[in-house]
């Protein structure tokens, strides 16, 4: 009875204890990885990171705590070795001790292959599963389909090595073994007179279990090792830089003038320098331009010009490697990162959507609005544009929308969330001529107040802008005019220009 429940607190004081460290654990990577900078992103391959938190988890979440007690066990198992064999037993266990370090040495690489090439093979599936109607409409199903067996292959290979390395042990061990029992009868009959009968059984039935207890001996330490290189992983993952979220006080908290901070919505560009990494070469190059409050400002330039990094680094997600960026005057390098995110705006140009309802799908603040309410009449108008019913349901990433519903889902869902300043990449570049024109109608009543930068390709979206940047090679050029002449716009922006006013 004692046995048992001793036992009982054993188990269940191990496994809670190691759920509660794995939940520690799981945690803390989701921190460091939700606040990895945009770079790690760019760098780790999707793979990887579901590698972590899917195998390594599941190591840790089952095996663990096993392997934990099966280690203690033995170990105590040991302890109880019987004295009339121990000369035998220290030579046993300095052979077995030979082979231990052996099969460890290999089962502890094998199993790091077994880990490293899970992750091209999630990497191929989620690839697979976002480009499948691509793939399927280039007709290259199989050469997709051989990646993926290849990749498969290279995974299990590892995994069947390392059982072969375990049948190798179990028979080295059991080899060996056999002349355990050899010798302790050989012993007996030696010493016949001197040892009693029921010694000589003990012995004999000890001396026969010995091989496969010091075989599994070895087997759970190797495993544990193992099991501990999952720990390594996510340790290592625990270590990756981060963003600073808290480092600095917010405005709002801080008790100077500065309180004033985004009454107006200028901003500055002062020399600015921006590039994706450390070896990457400069993106932007200089930038310096000013936007007043309340301003409207078209950006173009040709692909790969900077716009979007532009864009980017408003939010600090690249960080200035010289000049600085102002927002009413305070430098953004100086703001709480939290706090400059969530007081500006921005429709990316590729929409995100979330699966779920639409007010789920278009962010919370949909949910403090009645849609058809006049309040919103914007946003209301956008909506009513794709959705005849409200309650729609979205499919992961939109699927169930076309690119421009899609648009006009995130435009709503930005402007409603109506900040001091709105940055539009490529907002309406998937909507249709007339409604692009209604948006930017709609958006110069509604948003009067408010500072827009739009970067867009279609120069009749922008036509009435106060400002137009033109963005060249990461630099700002004040070309436009020949840029409009040679592409042949010029004739086109002249009359768009007369008919507005
Ligand atoms: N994640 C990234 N890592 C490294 N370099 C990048 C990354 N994203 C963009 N770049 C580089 O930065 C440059 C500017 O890219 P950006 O996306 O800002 O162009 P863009 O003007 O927005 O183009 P488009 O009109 O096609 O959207 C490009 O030369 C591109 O190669
Ligand atoms: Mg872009």
């Amino acid at each position: 009875m004692l046995s048992v429940f001793f036992g009982v607190i054993q188990f269940s004081w191990l496994y809670y204890g190691s759920l509660q460290a794995s939940k520690k654990l799981y945690y803390q990577l989701l921190i460091r990885v939700i606040k990895a900078p945009l770079r790690f992103f760019d760098t780790t391959p999707i793979g990887r990171i579901l590698n972590k938190f899917s195998k390594d988890f599941e190591v840790i979440d089952i095996d663990l705590g096993l392997f934990l007690h099966n280690v203690i066990a033995n170990d105590g198992w040991c302890c109880n070795s019987n004295k009339q064999f121990v000369i035998a037993t220290i030579i046993f266990v300095i052979i077995y001790m030979i082979i231990g370090t052996l099969y460890s040495k290999a089962s502890r690489e094998l199993k790091r292959l077994d880990s490293t090439t899970k992750s091209p093979l999630y990497s191929q599936y989620t690839e697979t599963l976002n480009g499948i109607t691509t793939i399927r409409a280039f007709n290259v199903t199989e050469q997709f389909m051989s990646e993926m067996l290849t990749r498969l292959d290279n995974n299990i290979r590892p995994f069947y090595f390392l059982w072969m390395a375990n049948r190798w042990l179990q028979i080295w061990t059991n080899g060996i073994g056999a002349f355990f029992p050899f010798i302790a009868g050989v012993m007996i009959l030696w010493k016949l007179q001197e040892i009693n009968a029921s010694l000589a059984g003990l012995s004999l039935s000890f001396s026969m279990t010995f091989t496969s207890q010091i075989m599994w001996s070895i087997r759970k330490f190797t495993q544990l090792e193992m099991s501990l290189n999952s720990i390594e992983r996510i340790v290592e993952f625990l270590n990756i830089q981060q963003e600073n979220y808290h480092e600095v006080v917010k405005v709002k908290e801080r008790k100077s003038s500065e309180k004033n901070w985004l009454m107006n919505g200028n901003i500055k560009f002062e020399n600015l320098k921006v590039k994706y990494a450390e070896d990457l070469e400069h993106v932007l190059h200089n930038i310096s331009f000013e936007i007043n409050g309340k301003e409207k400002i078209g950006i173009v330039g040709r692909t790969g010009s900077g716009k979007s990094t532009m864009s980017l680094s408003l939010f600090r997600f690249l960080e200035a490697s010289e000049g600085k960026i102002f927002i009413d005057n305070i430098d953004i390098s100086k703001l709480n990162l939290e706090e400059l995110r969530s007081n500006l705006t921005i429709i990316p140009q590729d929409p995100i959507l979330f699966s779920g309802s639409l007010p789920l799908s278009s962010s919370k603040s949909l949910n403090n609005h009645a849609l058809t309410a006049e309040d919103s009449n914007v946003t209301s108008e956008l909506l009513i544009n794709i959705f005849s019913n409200l309650d729609t349901p979205i499919s992961e990433g939109g699927n169930n929308l076309s690119q421009g519903q899609r648009q006009l889902l995130c435009l709503a869902r930005a402007l409603l969330k109506k900040t001091k300043i709105i940055i539009m990449d490529e907002a309406t570049a998937k909507i249709d001529f007339d409604m692009d024109e209604k948006i930017q109608k709609m958006i110069r009543n509604e948003f009067n107040d408010c500072t827009i930068v739009c970067i867009a390709h279609r120069l009749q979206t922008i036509i009435d802008y106060d400002k137009i940047l033109v963005l060249d090679q990461g630099c700002s050029v004040s070309k436009f005019y020949q840029m409009c002449k040679q592409s042949g716009d010029f004739e086109k922006l002249k009359s768009l220009a007369l008919k507005q006013s």
